[in-house]
Order: C-alpha cells, then structure tokens, then sequence
C-alpha cells in the first residue's frame, strides 16, 4: 500500500520513540481492549478478551504455527491436509509445503462473472481433509463470503469434523453491499476453529510485525501458544503494538476514507478495462484492495503476460500461476489515483502494440 499510515499511529510512534527504552515488550492490556472493542464496534464480533487473543509477529508465521500445533494434536503419523480453495494466496502454497503438509485444493469456478464455491467439490474433499484455511475475505479474487456461504462450510466442516483455520487479514476491505461476516459469528456450538487477524494490512503497518489469533477452545489456546513459543514467533515490537492501539482506537475516518478511496480505484479499474481494453476482462470484485483481471484472449500466460509489461512498460502485476491458477494478473489498487491512471495507461500502449505484432 502507498499511503502513509494514520496521524494518529506515526504519532503514537514519535511518542514510543521519545521514550527512548526498547527493550522485550510484555502486551500491555490496552491492546487486548482494543482489538476487542474494534471487532466489537465494527464488525459486530463480541466475546474477544485476553483468555482468547494471541499475540504474534505476523499471520503467515501464525499459520504455520497452528499447522504444527495441529500436526502435533493429530499425531505424526501421517501429514496434516489441508483444503482451501484456490487461487489462493500464495504463502497459503508455502506454509503448508514448507510445514511438510498436504494441500487438498477445491477450486473456484467462475459463474456469471463472480467467483463461486463448488460446493460439491467441497463435500467431497472435506472427507479427505483434517484443516480448512478459510480466508475471508478472499485473496487473490477479491470475493467477501456472504453470511450464507459461511454458515454453510462451517456446516460441512463440522459434519466432517475439520478444523477451520481463518484468516481475515482482509476483513477491513469490503466493498459496499458486502459486508465482511466474522466466521466467529456464525460458528455452530462445537465447530473447531480459530481466527487470524491483523491491523497490518488495513492500516499499512505490516513492517511493525503484530498480529492476533483468537482461540476460543482453551486446550488448543495452550497449544498454539506453545507453537508460537517453539517457532519463537511471540515477541512483539514495541512500534507495533502502540501501533495496534493508535490504529483500533484513533484511525477508524482515516480507514472509512481510504476504504472510500480504494473502491473508487476498482470502479475507475473495472471501467478502464470495459471501455479501453475489451479484450481483457475483469470479474466483480466485492472486497480486497486487489483487481483480479483476465488475460486468456491475448492468448499468452500470465507470467510471460506480467514479463513483458515489466520489462516494456515499467509496470509490475502478479501472475496468477503464483496463486495456483492460470490466465490472471492481479492489481493492487492501494495506490494514488494518479499512478492507477499512469499503470493503465501504460497497459493500454502494452496492449496495442501487442494488437500490432
Ligand atoms: C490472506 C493474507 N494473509 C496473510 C498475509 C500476510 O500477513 P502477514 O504480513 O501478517 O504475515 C497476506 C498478505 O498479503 C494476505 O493476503
């Protein structure tokens, strides 16, 4: 993301900085408060106190974690496998290769122009699975889960006695007339789950490394807790807890006006594409600050497609073969206006000169 964080989070900072002492934090309960008050105020999420929230450096670190707290839980008898629907965010592909795991991929499909869950793909590969990572909303393709599908995989997961392990980093990002569903708020009495959030992306602190897992079951809380120990990923910054804390509880017009800002960069993208660009197609975005675009007609992959607009045009997407699928480039839009207009106007030379050849 370009912009710079709130005022109130670098001036939270310049006061941690004039105190001069950095040494090893202890969380103090004021982030605890916040996080709590934050997911309560906005998203309608109660229940979340000290007894559930972990504490760590970053969520992709937290995920393998609870890979391992969970590897542990099932014994080392065979590899923990794990379902997610795909693309999927590519350190999703990592941390579960590099924690000796086994993806079990259901993939989207595309009807009328939004991507949607098989959900008899679903039921199927539940049976062969023991984790669901769930990310809500969805990276790379944009979509915010509806209180409908959600109540719906929780009860797939449930009957097929899955763990579900959500990420809602994004959750800050949804467009209107889809509203972000915590999957702590629809979960049925038993289901066994936990949820990663994070101020990070939101708020554009990610570099100051803290971030939440909350764990209503108690047993797991200790385990995770362990494995956070054991991957020595529980030591917090000092930046970036007084940055949690100026971030939940003194940046929310700051956050409702980039939200504003970010949704005008989709519309200004997905009009450009329709109007200039028809060969290129791009699919209803509901959240995210991520344009997923369509490239299949110029008949090249995404890759070599993303290759040659770096080198031609100085201008920098992500290839979907980097999410586990073909034929998209994805477009972060958590920049000026300016430089979205001077991105696409540069594509559009790109793509005329790719007409001529
Ligand atoms: C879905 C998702 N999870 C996690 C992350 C990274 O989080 P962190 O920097 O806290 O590891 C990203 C970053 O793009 C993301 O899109």
């Amino acid at each position: 993301m370009d912009f710079k964080a709130a005022k109130p989070i670098r001036e939270a900072m310049q006061r941690r900085l004039a105190h001069g002492v950095f040494g090893y934090s202890i969380v103090p309960q004021a982030n605890y408060d916040a996080v709590a008050s934050w997911f309560e105020r906005r998203h309608g999420w109660k229940g979340i106190t000290r007894d559930n929230l972990l504490y760590t450096t970053a969520v992709v670190p937290a995920i393998s974690a609870i890979f391992a707290a969970l590897q542990a839980r099932k014994g080392k008898c065979a590899p923990l496998r794990i379902l997610t629907f795909t693309p999927a965010y590519n350190c999703f592909f990592s941390c579960i290769e590099n924690m000796g795991c086994e993806l079990v991929a259901s993939p989207l499909v595309l009807k009328d122009n939004r991507f949607e869950i098989n959900w008899e793909d679903v039921n199927a590969k539940a049976r062969e699975a023991d984790v669901f990572l769930l990310c809500n909303p969805h990276n790379p393709t944009g979509r915010v889960w509806s209180r409908n599908e959600l109540e719906r995989m929780a009860e797939i997961m449930r009957r097929e006695h899955l763990f579900v392990l959500s990420d809602e980093i994004h959750c800050e990002f949804a467009f209107p007339g889809h509203p972000y569903t915590p999957f702590a708020n629809i979960v049925i009495n038993d289901t066994d789950f936990c949820v990663c959030t994070s101020a990070s992306k939101a708020f554009n602190i990610a570099g100051l490394l803290c971030a939440n897992i909350f764990v209503p079951n108690t047993e797991l809380f200790a385990q995770i807790n362990h494995a956070l120990e054991v991957h020595e990923v529980n030591g917090l910054n000092p930046f970036g807890l007084v940055a949690q804390v100026a971030a939940y509880n003194e940046s929310e017009t700051w956050l409702d006006e980039l939200n504003e800002y970010v949704y005008g960069n989709y519309r200004y993208l997905r009009d450009f594409i329709r109007k200039e660009l028809p060969m290129l197609t791009i699919h209803e975005t509901e959240g995210t600050y991520l344009g997923w675009v369509n490239i299949e007609q110029t008949g090249m992959t995404a890759e070599d497609f993303c290759r040659e607009l770096a080198e031609q045009a100085h201008v920098l997407f992500n290839p979907s073969e980097m999410y586990g699928s073909e034929h998209y480039v994805r477009i972060n839009l958590a920049t000026s206006r300016e430089i979205l207009t001077e991105a696409l106007n540069r594509l559009k030379g790109y793509m005329k000169k790719w007409e001529n050849r």
